[in-house]
């Protein structure tokens, strides 16, 4: 579904990504680990065309996306959930959902779809119903996250890219989020999820990509990646998967 070739990208001529291929198929779960400054951000922002690449391609469902621009690959179907979760603090948790619901400009009945799409980000995460009038700033990060995948989701995405969305959260809290897009993955959603907490997300992934400095140094299926002694004395802090 979703293709990188040898892609080089980066800040005002820095280059950050120095030759990643990785790619997504359709329906699967696929977790991008790293450290810190790895370039996960880097490789999912320039999958959103937020960031500048200098070389390489990029394929989705067959077509060159390399030249697009952010807005032109949203209409795709292309949809960030972006690090640190970017919702509007002083709006509703309702409201910042709505702000998620654009991409269905030319739909008939349109405040109907809503409510719909509403309820059912209200089924993934029912404490999103009991706090929907609340402002988004006063939320748990948990709820925060909620907020923001929920916003990703109203979009119906075709391609979701998660940054990080277990960032500073509780494990009680991350096993719940991770559950969710366990479940979301069931209905046939493909997602690319970058995480430092390596060892969930491979746990989760159907295959995973290892980044060092801008560079994939290892790659395969979630659970060869969590018993492969190199990904595991540098990303995973234990001896290797139970
Ligand atoms: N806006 C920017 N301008 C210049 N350099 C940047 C910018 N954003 C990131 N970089 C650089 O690109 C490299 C990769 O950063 P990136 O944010 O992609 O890493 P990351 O793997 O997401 O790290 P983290 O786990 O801390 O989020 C780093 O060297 C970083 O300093
Ligand atoms: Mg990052």
């Amino acid at each position: 579904m979703l293709q990188l070739d040898n892609i080089r990208a980066g800040y005002k001529g820095t280059e950050a990504l120095h030759g990643v291929s990785m790619w997504v198929d359709a329906g699967t779960i696929v977790s991008v680990v790293g450290s810190n400054g790895a370039g996960k951000s880097t490789t999912v922002n320039t999958i959103s065309r937020l960031v500048t690449t200098y070389g390489g391609r990029i394929t989705f469902e067959g077509r060159d996306i390399t030249g697009l621009g952010p807005a032109e690959v949203v209409d795709m179907g292309i949809i960030q959930v972006p690090e640190g979760r970017q919702l509007f603090g002083p709006l509703t948790v309702a409201e910042n959902l709505r702000l998620g619901f654009h991409r269905q400009r030319r739909v008939k009945n349109r405040e109907a779809a809503f409510r719909d799409k509403l309820d059912y980000i209200y089924d993934l995460f029912p404490r999103l119903k009991e706090r929907a009038g609340q402002r988004a700033i006063t939320l748990s990060g948990g709820e925060q996250q909620m907020v923001a995948i929920g916003r990703a989701l109203m979009a119906e995405p075709r391609l979701l890219l998660l940054d990080e969305p277990s960032l500073g959260l509780a494990p009680l809290i991350v096993e719940k989020i991770f559950d969710v897009l366990s479940g979301l993955r069931a209905q046939g959603l493909t997602m690319l999820l970058v995480e430092q907490h390596a060892d969930e997300a491979l746990a989760l992934a159907d295959y995973g990509f290892v980044l060092s400095v801008g560079k994939v140094t290892v790659h395969g299926p979630g659970v060869e990646l969590r018993s492969n002694a190199a990904v595991t004395s540098s990303y995973l802090g234990h001896a290797g998967a139970a």
